[in-house]
């Protein structure tokens, strides 16, 4: 008898869609591990920088990837910190460089094949909540739930606009909306794994909700399927399910 596989959620969409946040929560709601896969492909473009690997050399990428010294360290207030070769990246990543950088050597085969292993690992006791742009099709495709998260491109860039002023770190939105639209355009197109959600995906158009709607959403549809008895007792917002549906 082969052994029971840990259950497993995938949140999948473009960048902006909030998967980010909303797997947080989630995981912290249930409990569960977090795999935030864009975080490794945006770690290996930050390596590529400080190797000064190019971003099209599939082949150095590909060695770069399998042996990429990444740790994800879980704190106790729920955050990860991001070790590379001893060195904390967990803020150095997610600028928006870095984020155009990963998603170009994300389009490498060698280098999606080289990261496969490395995402499947993260399954564990007692379930595993994974974001990215190809968990439900490629990596977990026997996932219990899956999820894909969508919004206009006005609504995305409209989100990182005000993420980034609060950060006090001026951009224009004409160049936010431009930039999505490239690397959205990057994802959906690449010959291996491109971002569509899976045929057995729920898509939840997440324009007009809050996180915390898109959260108890999702809550929903776990207590739904039924198929994750440790979740059964799970408390839910009716209101804001409702306002989600
Ligand atoms: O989710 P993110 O913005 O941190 O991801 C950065 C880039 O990594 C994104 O533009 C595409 C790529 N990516 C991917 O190709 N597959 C994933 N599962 C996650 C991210």
């Amino acid at each position: 008898m082969t052994p029971q596989k840990e259950a497993v959620i995938t949140v999948d969409g473009a960048s902006g869609t909030g998967k980010g946040t909303v797997s947080q929560l989630l995981a912290k709601r249930l409990r569960w591990k977090l795999l935030d896969s864009g975080a490794l492909y945006r770690v290996l473009a930050l390596a590529a920088q400080k190797h000064s690997v190019a971003l099209d050399n599939e082949k150095a990428l590909n060695v770069l990837a399998e042996h990429l010294d990444v740790q994800f360290i879980a704190q106790e207030n729920n955050l990860t910190r991001i070790i590379l070769e001893g060195e904390d990246v967990t803020e150095i990543i997610r600028t928006e460089k870095i984020g155009n950088a990963a998603s170009i050597v994300a389009a490498l085969p060698a280098v999606r094949a080289a990261l496969l292993s490395r995402q499947r690992a993260f399954r564990d006791k007692p379930g595993l909540v994974a974001d990215g742009r190809d968990m439900g099709t490629v990596v977990f495709p026997d996932a219990e739930l899956k999820i894909f998260l969508q919004a206009t491109p006005e609504e995305r860039a409209m989100r990182r606009y005000n993420q980034l002023k609060e950060r006090g770190i001026s951009v224009t939105l004409g160049d936010l909306i431009e930039e999505l639209r490239e690397r959205d355009k990057r994802d959906q197109e690449r010959i291996v794994a491109p971002l569509k959600p899976a045929e057995d995906a729920i898509c939840i158009d997440t324009n007009h909700l809050t996180i915390e709607q898109v959260v108890e959403r999702i809550l929903f549809e776990i207590k739904r399927k039924k198929a994750f008895p440790a979740t059964l007792h799970l408390e839910i917002n009716p209101i804001l399910v409702e306002a989600a549906e």
